[in-house]
């Protein structure tokens, strides 16, 4: 028996299904990790896989980066949690802000989910109104307000209202389309409770959905029209897309915006930030009450800096390889699976790409949902004979990091190449 299947079974005793995050189980139990460095990643029998989920798009660097890790043995040096001010959370404030115009003032959180709760109860204090909008597919955590038709792991295990929500809460989400600018317009205009509307600028939970041209603009446009504080949810996006993430990307200025992910490069930290008229409804100056003890901690405050600072110095050369090695991969799989005849799309963007098995182009949950979920579970599995790992779900994004070679996208494409015919069968 492998060590990874004895790990599983002893797991399963003690962990609900036998792992601490939905999406990461699959038939018939998923590999355990030994250690990862740069693009690839070791699991307990032995096995080396080259990483493309790449901590759900948090390792934009890779593993192990050499600047981060020194930044953080550093401050493990100096204490790990103090839970009072530090100079060092200031200047990482200062450098989101830097890069994030639409951000006047940032308040520090440990995770994506946190900061978007924080994003949607500043609307609603801002606001005074109740309702949020968001779009179909669209996952910005897994708290009450946003897991109503979800995508990630929600839509991969087929949760629309996750139970033991309250119907209190999810009935204030009001839900449309991606890509649907006209439906954001109209329910604007017969709701006059609503508090924002949050959005990933590029849907990277459903699969990878692309936002249309002019869709975002629009957005923009009608929220401000509406006088709707507009939320960018750029846990996915932020410093991954550019260092200014999507938003200048697209040169869009929301109110609000959440980051997470890529800033730390795999340590635990996120941020909600925005304009200074909303960010100072915050306790204790506002009333709109926020607080947790590891925010801030200097570890993870630490990795970002160094974080941002590599990305910084880097990134003349980092996102045109990025964007460069993202559009090969993307055109060498969509070529081989044209070869085989398989129904197929690809959509790419950025560092990020997945294919969907339809014939129809995917632009939202709808279309997305059209995919043959069970030629990408075989191509999954095929992948990881392989040795590639991407997110075992057809709703997750496969994510570059520059840590990938050449080699690496060689060998990429030729398992590719290998799992595509074993889909066709
Ligand atoms: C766009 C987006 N927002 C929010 C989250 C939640 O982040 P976390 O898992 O750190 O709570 C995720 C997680 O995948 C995400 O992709």
């Amino acid at each position: 028996m492998s060590n990874s299947k004895k790990l599983f079974l002893r797991a399963k005793k003690v962990i609900p299904s036998g792992i601490n995050s939905p999406v990461r189980f699959y038939d018939p139990y998923p590999f355990f990790v030994k250690k990862a460095d740069g693009s690839v990643i070791w699991d307990v029998d032995g096995n080396k896989y080259i990483d493309f989920c790449n901590g759900y798009g948090a390792l934009l660097l890779g593993h192990r980066r050499k600047e981060i890790l020194s930044a953080v043995l550093a401050q493990l040096k100096n204490g790990t949690l103090y839970c009072a001010p530090t100079d060092i959370e200031v200047e990482l404030s200062e450098l989101i802000v830097r890069n994030y115009p639409s951000m006047e003032k940032v308040r520090l959180v440990n995770t994506g989910s946190e900061a978007t709760m924080t994003a949607i109860r500043l609307a609603r204090g801002f606001t005074k109104k109740k309702k949020i909008i968001k779009f179909e597919g669209c996952y910005h955590g897994a708290h009450d307000s946003v897991l109503v038709k979800a995508g990630s792991g929600a839509a991969h295990n087929g949760i629309s209202i996750s139970e033991g929500g309250l119907d209190e809460v999810s009935k204030n989400t009001l839900v449309v389309q991606y890509n649907n600018s006209q439906e954001l317009d109209s329910v604007l205009e017969k709701q006059k409770d609503v508090a924002g509307v949050i959005i990933e600028p590029v849907l990277a939970n459903m699969g990878l959905v692309l936002p249309e041209k002019r869709f975002l603009d629009d957005v923009r446009k009608i929220t401000k029209d509406h006088d709707v504080p507009l939320i960018f949810d750029e846990v996915v996006t932020g410093f991954r897309m550019s260092l200014g993430g999507a938003q200048k990307y697209y040169s869009i200025k929301p109110d609000i915006t959440t980051l997470g992910k890529a800033l730390g490069n795999g340590f635990v930290i996120a941020a909600v930030g925005g304009k200074n008229e909303i960010m100072d409804m915050l306790s204790p100056q506002g009333k709109v009450y926020q607080a947790s003890t590891y925010a801030g901690n200097p570890v993870s405050v630490a990795a970002a800096i160094a974080s941002i600072k590599t990305i910084t110095k880097n990134k003349s050369n980092l996102y045109p390889k990025l964007e460069l090695s993202c559009t090969i991969l993307a055109r060498a799989i969509k070529d081989l699976a044209t070869d085989l005849r398989i129904p197929h799309q690809i959509n790419f963007i950025s560092s990020m790409f997945q294919i969907f098995f339809t014939d129809r182009p995917v632009k939202d949950y709808t279309t997305a949902k059209k995919s043959d979920a069970k030629k990408f579970k075989k191509l999954f599995a095929a992948l990881l004979k392989n040795k590639i790992f991407v997110a075992p779900s057809q709703f997750e994004t496969v994510f570059l990091s520059s840590a990938h070679t050449t080699d690496d996208l060689h060998k990429t494409i030729e398992a590719y190449e290998k799992s595509l015919r074993a889909v066709k069968t």
